[in-house]
């Protein structure tokens, strides 16, 4: 693993604990019986009852432990060791069974060779991978012909705003060769959390390169949908929309803030 990516592991073993005792991840409603995942996500990957499930980037599992109570076999993965012994311990507490496997994506083969019917990933996990090719070939080689990849994650272009200020005004670049070091506030979900880790290292993917790489990767195209809306509070402007959505106010509806994207593994066919 490189340098850049163990910062950043140690900053996700700091927020473990952070995020799990803050409102935005409502781990209390959880426990008792709350479904994590968002209905976009929900509605856009359909039943899962019955299917096996890979989690990339599951920080500490409530949403892999959601489609487990949705009825899908599931395994999540992340290179947190913090969040990975957090979510093990959910599973066990709240009797949802489940594998959860503290792995650096990038490593991840050495460890596990098997296919699923579904690789999901959410919100928040690209910016950590130097290496968007690497990860897209991750991605597809794990779906079994016939089954599909889903990722939800925040729009590459809502990225470029000024987090700082009221204003719409822009502050990092779309296209951007290497890692942003960028210093440490908190937690997007507990801003004022005291962290030990000072710097993160964050890469910023444009959208022309996520699709790209998944469709080199053989996986085809299904959808990719961009959405007005996010899930927390990204940009000091946005207003909550309702339970679930935050968005800009006065009903504005002018910028892409998270997309989807569905891409599924064809069937191999028989030899004519
Ligand atoms: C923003 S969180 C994902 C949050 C998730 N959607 C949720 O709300 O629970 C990003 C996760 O990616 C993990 N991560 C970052 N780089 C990784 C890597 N190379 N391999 C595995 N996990 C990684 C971090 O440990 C963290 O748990």
């Amino acid at each position: 693993m490189e340098e850049r990516s163990r910062a950043n592991r140690a900053l996700w073993n700091e927020l473990t604990a952070v995020n799990a005792r803050s409102p935005l991840y409502r781990l209390e409603q959880f426990k008792a019986g709350e479904i994590k995942l968002n209905p976009l996500e929900r509605g856009e990957v359909g039943d899962v009852r019955g299917k096996k499930l890979l989690h990339l980037q599951c920080h500490f599992g409530m949403d892999t432990l959601s489609w487990a109570r949705l009825g899908a076999d599931v395994t999540g993965v992340d290179f947190s060791e913090e969040a990975i012994e957090l979510a093990r311990s959910l599973s066990e507490e709240l009797q949802i069974p489940a594998r959860f496997i503290c792995s650096d994506i990038y490593e991840l083969e050495q460890i596990l060779d098997e296919e699923f019917d579904l690789v999901f990933t959410s919100y928040g996990v690209l910016a950590w991978l130097p290496d968007l090719p690497r990860w897209a070939a991750l991605a597809a080689r794990y779906v079994r012909p016939g089954g599909f990849f889903y990722m939800v994650e925040f729009h590459p272009f809502a990225m470029v705003f000024d987090d700082e200020s009221a204003d719409l005004r822009v502050r990092y670049p779309y296209f951007l060769e290497d890692a942003l070091e960028l210093p440490v506030k908190g937690s997007y979900a507990d801003p004022e959390a005291r962290l030990e880790t000072r710097v993160a290292y964050e890469w910023q993917h444009t959208l022309g390169d996520i699709v790209t790489c998944l469709v080199n990767s053989g996986l085809r195209l299904e959808f990719l949908h961009e959405f007005p809306y996010t899930v927390y509070q990204q940009l000091p402007m946005l207003e909550p929309l309702d339970e679930h959505y935050w968005g800009q106010p006065d009903g504005r509806t002018d910028l892409p803030l998270i997309f989807s994207l569905k891409a599924s593994r064809p069937e191999i066919c028989p030899e004519a």
